[in-house]
């Protein structure tokens, strides 16, 4: 089940794309975010997929304010926050998608549309184009200017946190255990790195053993893709081994076949606090999808920077205007 990086993005997934006047020569918002849809969509179809840290990191630092696209100036010691170790495993190809976007809408309407707006419209189509929920995206974000990779590290949420630690990090950035739960029902699509899992297959929390909350089949692929030691780095795993690629609620059910990736999944469903909310996703799509949209839209909201007194309008995402 397990694939390399470079073959996930020669997958042929649906060809989907979302028509729009990309030649308009007026300056509607609705038009704008057809230019992210339509790019976001090109690059859905050709196989490229935006990355979780795009989604999510970007968010978890600095708020939603596109400090993720960022570069490091040349020289400088001081690394964006993109350039961070936690943040190695980024897919260019993400950092593509957004870049097309935005160009095509300075095309038409240059310093109007925010890299943040840009980067919450695309995860949301991301999602759209593979089955999941379509959900208005509030506009207005400005583009934070502060960028740092030394900030990360105890920003993000890790493979082997546990609840305890995703529920104080998720609320400290005003999230709540509902939101974390039904947050986490993203990696119904997407692939992980061995690193992200490997402890899990050979010697859990210390015990040489592997974790029993592992289902034995999964196991015994996951092992045959991801060895203790020497690997190939660049092998992925998909989280959800029974519709890799489509956005639905079969990650809730997994989990409770343990059938969970990383240890942060699985943990959902053996903490008695996140367990009901898991099983009652498990059973209800649409459900699923209404509480996505909603978390996501609150997680669309968390550290807005308005105005030029806080933020910037970038015309290239990756560089500072001053
Ligand atoms: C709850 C805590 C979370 C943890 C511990 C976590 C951890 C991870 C890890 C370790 C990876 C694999 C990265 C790699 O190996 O390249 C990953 C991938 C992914 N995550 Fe999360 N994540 C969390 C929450 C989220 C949330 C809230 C979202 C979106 C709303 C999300 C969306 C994704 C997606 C779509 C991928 C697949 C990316 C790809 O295929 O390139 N994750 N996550």
């Amino acid at each position: 089940m397990a694939i390399t990086h470079s073959e996930v993005c020669r997958l042929p997934l649906q060809e989907l794309f979302v028509f729009s006047n990309l030649f308009s020569p007026i300056c509607f918002n609705a038009r704008n975010e057809d230019r992210v849809t339509w790019s976001t969509s090109f690059y859905y179809s050709h196989g490229k997929k935006l990355t979780h840290p795009l989604i999510i990191n970007a968010v978890f630092y600095e708020g939603c304010d596109a400090s993720i696209l960022i570069s490091s100036k040349p020289g400088s010691k001081m690394l964006a926050e993109k350039d961070a170790e936690d943040n190695r495993d980024l897919r260019g190809e993400g950092f593509e998608t957004i870049r097309k976007a935005k160009a095509l809408v300075e095309s038409r309407c240059p310093g109007v549309v925010s890299c943040a707006d840009i980067l919450a419209i695309a995860a949301r189509d991301y999602v759209h184009l593979a089955g999941g929920p379509y959900y208005q995206v509030k506009k207005g974000r400005w583009d934070g200017r502060r960028s740092m990779a030394s900030s990360v590290a105890s920003n993000i949420p890790r493979a082997n946190s546990t609840v305890d630690q995703l529920l104080k990090l998720f609320s400290s950035k005003g999230l709540t255990l509902e939101d974390l739960v039904v947050l986490s029902g993203a990696h119904t699509m997407g692939f992980a790195h061995c690193d992200n899992f490997v402890s899990r297959l050979y010697d859990y929390h210390g015990t040489k053993q592997p974790d029993p909350a592992i289902d034995p089949r999964l196991l015994k692929e996951l092992r045959m893709s991801c060895p203790h030691s020497g690997g190939n780095t660049d092998i992925v795993a998909p989280f959800d081994v029974t519709t890799p690629f489509l956005f639905d609620h079969a990650y809730y059910g997994n989990l409770a076949s343990k059938l969970g990736l990383l240890a942060s999944d699985q943990a959902l469903f053996l903490d008695p606090r996140t367990k009901p909310l898991v099983q009652t996703l498990a059973k209800d799509k649409h459900n699923f999808f209404q509480a996505f949209a909603e978390a996501m839209e609150k997680m669309g909201s968390i550290g807005v920077k308005r105005g030029r007194k806080h933020g910037e309008k970038r015309k290239d995402c990756s560089m500072h205007i001053s």
